[in-house]
């Protein structure tokens, strides 16, 4: 697979400076998730094959194109990638969605699993997970290890922020895995935050702390 593509198309980056901003609200904060995922999904959709198709317009038949190849699916990593669902569903809207449950430990900072609801059919899917973190990288290589284990092989990660420290992990574990993050921060702190990051996605989405 190739390497992890940095998204920093200057409106994302202008964005993610406003979702970094510890003064910015939840209801910013969720707007601004959605469309920095929709201006990610853009690119990240941009090798899906195409078919030729004759249209008729009001003027003359004209031989075009549409999306064609496999069908979609959406798996969002609880509860933050929550976040990034209706932008993604705005560019995407065939797509299935599924969802994974996983919260870190706060002791060990590792993934622990709570749910798991995935199409029937995603087998037969190509499989984009969102998260807006990739911190130390154990949420999102055991959430596509679930996906694996139902024998999907066309799987994409995005996320909005990345510690290198997640990201190394990420594609040791699943080099099969296209990664696509739109900010690669400095480091983790000693509680596994990513620095300078944005602080916890989930409590700013949900407004829980
Ligand atoms: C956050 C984030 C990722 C995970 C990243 O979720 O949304 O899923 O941490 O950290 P990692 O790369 O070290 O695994 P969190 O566990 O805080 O749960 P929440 O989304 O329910 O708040
Ligand atoms: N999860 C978050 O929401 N933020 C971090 O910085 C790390 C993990």
């Amino acid at each position: 697979m190739g390497k992890p593509v940095i998204l920093d198309h200057p409106l994302i980056q202008h964005k993610i400076s406003l979702l970094r901003d510890k003064n910015t609200g939840s209801k910013e904060f969720r707007e601004l998730i959605t469309e920095v995922t929709m201006l990610m999904c853009f690119e990240a959709t941009r090798d899906l094959p195409l078919k030729e198709v004759e249209i008729e317009t009001p003027i003359a038949v004209a031989k075009t194109k549409v999306i064609s190849g496999r069908k979609l699916a959406l798996v969002p990593i609880l509860r933050a990638g929550m976040g990034m669902v209706d932008g993604a569903l705005k560019l995407l809207p065939a797509a299935k969605v599924g969802h994974i449950g996983l919260y870190r430990d706060p002791e060990t900072h590792l993934p622990v699993e709570y749910y798991c609801k995935l199409p029937s059919d995603i087998v037969e899917r190509d499989v984009i997970v969102v998260d807006p973190m990739l911190a130390t990288g154990g949420s999102a290589i055991d959430a596509i290890q679930q996906i694996k284990k139902r024998g999907v092989h066309s799987i994409k990660f995005m996320c909005i922020i990345a510690a290198p420290e997640g990201l190394a992990a990420l594609t040791e574990a699943h080099p099969d895995v296209q990664v696509y993050i739109a900010a690669l921060d400095q480091k983790l702190n000693e509680h596994k935050y990513i620095v300078p990051g944005l602080g916890d996605a989930g409590d700013r989405i949900f407004g829980t702390k």
